[in-house]
């Protein structure tokens, strides 16, 4: 039977619905709405498409916001200067400075440096403990947090689930690892250097693959009525945006999300989320 295709537009406009009415609820009690600003560094074209769609989905539940466009020779003090200068503004709930920056720019120092109530994206060390820990009042990176939206949304008991997740990056394997952890589930982590990729996938009841390397999780490398969560998006010389999945994945795979249309939408909604968030708790 094919899979099952999760739709994450429709759960992202569900999230989306459920961030605009707390707003609006909260907006006369605040006194003002929430705002997030973006730091863009230099023209790259991919970030630059998703800060103008994160810009575009927070005008529509009610958020406000800037980019700022930096150059790409910025020296890294006066970025953190530029960071700095930002926060200065009370009025400012959510500040992130879009990765990756130009080469010569080291961003640990930097994404130390914005203030954990206002890490949105939640790389700040502080928050990143938190979510190791499992303590609440942090925030969890957009993209795990989608993640998880969708393992839920897609009624798995994460409770002693077998998940494999394909990726060690520090923005989506390891705090993803460190959530699915704190829901109780058992976590393998593989990575470019893992022996053999297959006899790890195909014991899971769930797969979350995060890659950017397309067609590398084939139905070889799952299992019948595998839930299969596809996070990567890989732009082709023709045109078209793969994830990681081969097509034939969804033949054997009991829901699988698609791309475009899976984790990606859902991970805009998660960021609005963390940005209601942080307007609630800094004008409670
Ligand atoms: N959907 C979204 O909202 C969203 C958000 C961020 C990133 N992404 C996408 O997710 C992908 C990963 O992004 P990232 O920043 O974490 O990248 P990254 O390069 O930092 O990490 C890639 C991870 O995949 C692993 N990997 C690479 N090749 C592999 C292979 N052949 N076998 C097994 N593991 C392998 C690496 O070891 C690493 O852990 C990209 O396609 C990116 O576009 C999607």
């Amino acid at each position: 039977m094919p899979a099952r295709i999760l739709d994450g537009r429709a759960l992202a406009k569900e999230r989306n619905a459920e961030t605009a009415r707390a707003i609006q609820e909260r907006l006369s009690l605040a006194g003002r709405p929430p705002r997030l600003d973006v730091v863009l560094v230099g023209a790259d074209a991919a970030s630059a498409v998703y800060v103008r769609n994160k810009e575009r989905a927070g005008k529509k539940v009610g958020i406000e916001g800037r980019v700022h466009d930096v150059s790409a020779d910025i020296t890294q003090e006066a970025l953190a200067e530029r960071l700095r200068a930002l926060q200065a503004d009370d009025a400012l709930d959510g500040l992130i400075l879009q990765l990756p920056l130009p080469g010569g720019l080291d961003p640990y120092p930097l994404l130390a440096l914005i203030d954990p109530a206002r890490d949105v994206d939640g790389f700040h060390p502080e928050n990143t403990g938190k979510l190791l820990s499992g303590v609440p009042g942090g925030f969890a990176p957009a993209t795990p947090l989608g993640i998880l939206w969708i393992l839920l949304e897609a009624g798995i008991r994460l409770q002693g689930a077998e998940v494999v997740v394909v990726s060690h990056s520090n923005l989506i394997g390891k705090p993803l690892a460190a959530m699915l952890m704190n829901h109780d589930a058992t976590v393998t982590v593989c990575h470019v250097h893992t022996r053999d990729l297959a006899a790890h996938t195909s014991r899971a009841d769930v797969v979350v693959t995060a890659a950017g390397v397309p067609g590398l999780i084939t139905k070889d490398h799952i299992a019948e009525g595998a839930l299969v969560v596809d996070a990567a998006t890989v732009l082709g010389d023709d045109g078209v945006l793969r994830g990681d999945c081969a097509p034939d994945v969804a033949e054997k795979a009991g829901t699988l999300t698609p791309v475009p249309g899976g984790v990606g939408p859902v991970t805009v909604s998660a960021l609005l989320h963390n940005t209601r968030l942080a307007w609630e708790r800094r004008t409670g």
